[in-house]
């Protein structure tokens, strides 16, 4: 049976990072379901139509790590409709031999209850901004004003919220390094892992 973690948490957690550093260190496909949103919210026009439409060249184009595609992709991610699209390509990646990995918002509450493994990476307000204000090279006050209004769109909408799910493992990387951080996940791992019954 494939291996499936998933991921969530605010922006500018460290999600992603983690996410990256466990599908290299086992192996396992990964899926920026972000990058989804974006894409949606930068395509322009009709939401609905533009997810429909979605291709994975379209996860390739220039801009989507912006500021400004991450408040393009809140807004259409608030849109029942656009995520109802966006749930079976996410769920037939997350079941991919030997394991996958995908990080966004609802991975542990709606695409994938299911998974082995879930985490919600917290970090504080003011250092999630500084790290992206440094990744992106803005101010890190409009950052960090951008960051909680995304995150107040996302964690109050009524379709799939931004929540842990119940049994998710909270992992807080304010005072982590990338490599602390990294090495709490891949512990979890291996610990989820060993506990697999033998194929
Ligand atoms: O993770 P990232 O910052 O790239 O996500 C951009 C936006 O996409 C989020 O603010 C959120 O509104 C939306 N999103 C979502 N569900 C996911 C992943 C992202 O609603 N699983």
């Amino acid at each position: 049976m494939p291996f499936t973690i998933a991921i969530d948490g605010p922006a500018a957690s460290g999600k992603g990072t983690i996410a990256r550093a466990l599908a290299q260190r086992f192996g396992f496909l990964h899926l920026d379901t972000g990058l989804l949103y974006r894409a949606v919210g930068a395509m322009g026009g009709d939401p609905v139509a533009a997810a429909r439409a979605l291709t994975p060249e379209d996860l390739l184009r220039p801009g989507l790590r912006s500021a400004e595609a991450g408040q393009a992709a809140s807004r259409v991610a608030a849109i029942p409709e656009v995520r109802a699209v966006l749930v079976d390509f996410q769920r037939r990646f997350a079941v991919q031999e030997p394991g996958a990995v995908l990080d966004g918002r609802d991975i542990g509450t709606v695409i994938c209850p299911g998974a082995q493994l879930k985490l919600y990476v917290v970090a504080r307000d003011e250092t999630r901004a500084a790290r992206r204000a440094a990744e992106l090279g803005v101010d890190p006050t409009e950052m960090l004003a951008q960051l909680r209004e995304r995150d107040a769109r996302d964690a109050d909408r009524a379709t799939a919220p931004l929540r842990a799910a119940p049994d998710a493992v909270v992992l807080d990387t304010t005072a982590l390094t990338i490599d602390e951080a990294v090495a709490r996940a891949v512990a979890l791992v291996e610990d989820r892992l060993s506990a697999q019954p033998a194929p």
